[in-house]
């Protein structure tokens, strides 16, 4: 079986100014910077992605943006593109976050045009699946899981599918304190691998990481990232101060 490198990846949602996120990158490129057994991403606001940019080269830190905009360039008022995400060293970019979905409105169908179009410009989609708690109460998990898991996918090649990162957010599990058990989340990232063989052949879907979101914390982490089929976590709350974060990235690297 291929092992896979866990990820941890820190979504910084709507805090922190430059300033702040300047001292925040700075503790974790000291604590964590030369952390080669697990892949660690931050993803600033789009106002300090420059600054936090800067201050992770020569470490092994990656940078992600929050979200982007399909188009390359045009009359899109407020809107950032992939093209503007590379030039700035972006590698990683959050799409169809629960927040966007329901705050912002964003369809399956737009979500799958900036996975594609993230894709073509060389930036790894971290494409976000979960339900909410309204959902899971119907016994409709894995129906929503699956309908955003494969029209968030639609035309993706195989040959590209391994540089998608999977992010299972139960929605009622953000930001709550309330987290999936480990066996909720496990059969929910079991499900995930097994619509990505069905889309991609096995070999393909052993490749992509589906990492665990919703109150992940360095109590909980150390169970959820033992599972077989979560390799890892994006992480809101906890992702906000350097030393739960360098926590979690130790608990992943403690569970490769
Ligand atoms: P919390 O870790 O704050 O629950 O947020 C999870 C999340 O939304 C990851 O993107």
């Amino acid at each position: 079986m291929i092992s896979r490198k866990k990820l941890i990846a820190g979504n910084w949602k709507m805090n922190k100014t430059s300033a702040d996120a300047l001292t925040l990158v700075a503790d974790l490129v000291a604590s964590v910077g030369r952390q080669t057994d697990v892949e660690v991403v931050v993803c600033p606001p789009f106002t300090s992605i420059e600054t936090v940019g800067k201050a992770i080269e020569g470490s092994t830190l990656k940078l992600g943006a929050q979200n982007m905009h399909p188009e390359a360039n045009g009359a899109y008022t407020g809107e950032v593109s992939a093209p503007m995400l590379r030039a700035l060293f972006t590698t990683h970019v959050i799409l169809g976050h629960s927040e966007r979905r329901a705050l912002f409105g964003e369809t399956d169908a737009f979500v799958n045009k900036k996975v594609l179009t993230a894709l073509k410009n060389q930036l790894k989609p971290v494409l976000c699946v979960g339900e909410s708690l309204g959902e899971r109460e119907l016994g409709l998990t894995l129906k929503i899981v699956q309908t955003q898991l494969e029209a968030g996918l639609d035309g993706v090649s195989k040959d590209l599918a391994p540089s998608v990162v999977i992010a299972y957010d139960p929605v009622w599990a953000i930001g709550t304190g309330k987290v999936a058990t480990t066996e909720q989340a496990q059969e929910v990232h079991a499900f995930i691998r097994s619509l990505l063989t069905k889309l991609f052949t096995e070999p393909v879907a052993q490749k992509v990481r589906i990492l665990y979101g919703g109150s992940m914390k360095p109590a909980n982490a150390p169970e959820l990232l033992a599972q077989k089929d979560i390799d890892g976590g994006l992480i809101g709350g906890a992702a906000l101060e350097a030393r739960s974060f360098v926590e979690l990235v130790t608990a992943a690297a403690a569970a490769k």
